[in-house]
């Protein structure tokens, strides 16, 4: 079978290693992406030998890489004209606008978690809802809170048969490479309440109940979630089982805090370094074994996630979906993350 023809729009931080993890795989490449102008990350695009396409067809925005070393192949329509889905990886909210065009140049999309699911009517993560997204025209890989709510809570609803969660997300304030947001010195409620993180899970997984709130603190480096899920009778768990489980589902890290020295989200961060992939990333959602505990029906656990980059695998699974390549989601995200692996040599 020919490899599938991906385009990525917008290279920033998702964008960028939306990029190298569709590099990793063997059924799908990276036809070119896209930059506003040539500005910081087209070096990088040159170095991995990915075309430069500009996010626009305006004449102008498109000669404005003439003056600089970056060679631009084109505008978005170019771009789209050769490939067979597109990875809409846009700053958020900017999804309604893309949609179209891409539905008018008759290519797949795929979009992410800074818009709403209203835009798609779908949305995806690998351990939910892989199959329901199979051949689907357009889609949502949901926010990078949703999807490490997703990690544990779905095996934990597979085993149960029903589920109702209460979940705090304690959110990074920006991004380690943004110098707009805040706060800097101060822990800003979302007034919001419920916040949409927790039901925004059942966009994916609907028979999970679900509410959260949220507040954000000052830090860059993740976002850590306290939660707190009420199991059915007879659910026949223990503290330990639920361990396990997690311990043997994909993209799950367990590991004791105290005994590792990992009681912070700054040591898993280091962590995650060690382990060599590209910019730190750790693709895995890291639950503390130490501080999960089970009473009676009622299950406590604390998760730390790597806010930009736990969506990148589940992105390269939904190309699969969309494109019909691989319908098992344990096969695909098996490929994925052992072609990812090998790409950074881990
Ligand atoms: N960052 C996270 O932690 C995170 C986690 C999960 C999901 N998301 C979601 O992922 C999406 C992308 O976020 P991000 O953090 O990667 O944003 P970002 O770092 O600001 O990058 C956005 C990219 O889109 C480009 N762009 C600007 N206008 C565009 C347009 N009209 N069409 C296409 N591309 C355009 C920008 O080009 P220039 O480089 O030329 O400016 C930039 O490369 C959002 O939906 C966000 O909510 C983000």
């Amino acid at each position: 079978m020919s490899t599938v023809r991906v385009a990525i729009n917008g290279y920033g931080t998702i964008g960028k290693r939306v990029a190298d993890a569709v590099d990793a795989q063997d059924d799908m490449e990276v036809v070119g992406v896209t930059k506003t102008g040539p500005s910081f990350g087209c070096e990088m695009a040159v170095r991995k030998n990915f075309d430069i396409y500009c996010t626009s067809d305006d004449p102008d925005m498109i000669a404005s890489f003439e003056s600089s070393p970056f060679k631009c192949k084109g505008g978005l329509k170019d771009l789209l004209s050769i490939s067979d889905v597109v990875i809409d990886c846009s700053p958020g909210k900017m999804g309604a606008e893309n949609l179209g065009k891409y539905q008018d140049a008759g290519v797949k999309s795929i979009f992410q978690g800074g818009e709403k699911h209203s835009l798609t009517g779908l949305s995806y993560t690998s351990c939910a809802n892989h199959s329901e997204n199979y051949g689907a025209e357009t889609t949502r890989v949901v926010s990078c809170n949703t999807t490490g709510l997703s990690r544990t809570l779905v095996p934990l609803y597979e085993h149960c048969g029903s589920l109702k969660v209460e979940c705090t997300m304690i959110r990074r304030a920006a991004d380690p490479g943004d110098s707009k947001k805040g706060p800097i010195n101060a822990i800003k409620p979302v007034l919001k309440v419920p916040s949409h993180h927790g039901p925004d899970v059942m966009t994916v997984k609907p028979e999970i109940e679900i509410n959260s709130l949220a507040v954000a603190v000052p830090t860059t480096i993740m976002h850590v979630h306290a939660i707190i899920a009420d199991l059915p009778e007879g659910h026949g768990l223990s503290t330990e089982s639920v361990i396990e489980m997690w311990k043997s589902s994909p993209r799950v890290i367990v590991m004791n805090g105290e005994g590792n020295r990992i009681t912070t989200t700054a040591e898993v961060m280091e962590m995650a370094r060690d382990i060599g992939r590209k910019w730190g990333d750790l693709h895995e959602i890291f639950v503390w074994e130490d501080g999960v505990r089970l009473m009676g029906n009622r299950l406590y656990y604390f998760q730390a996630i790597h806010q930009e980059s736990d969506v990148i695998p589940e992105n390269i699974d939904c190309v699969r979906a969309l494109m019909e390549i691989e319908k098992n989601w344990q096969k695909s995200v098996k490929k994925t993350d052992d072609a990812i692996s090998s790409y950074y040599n881990i």
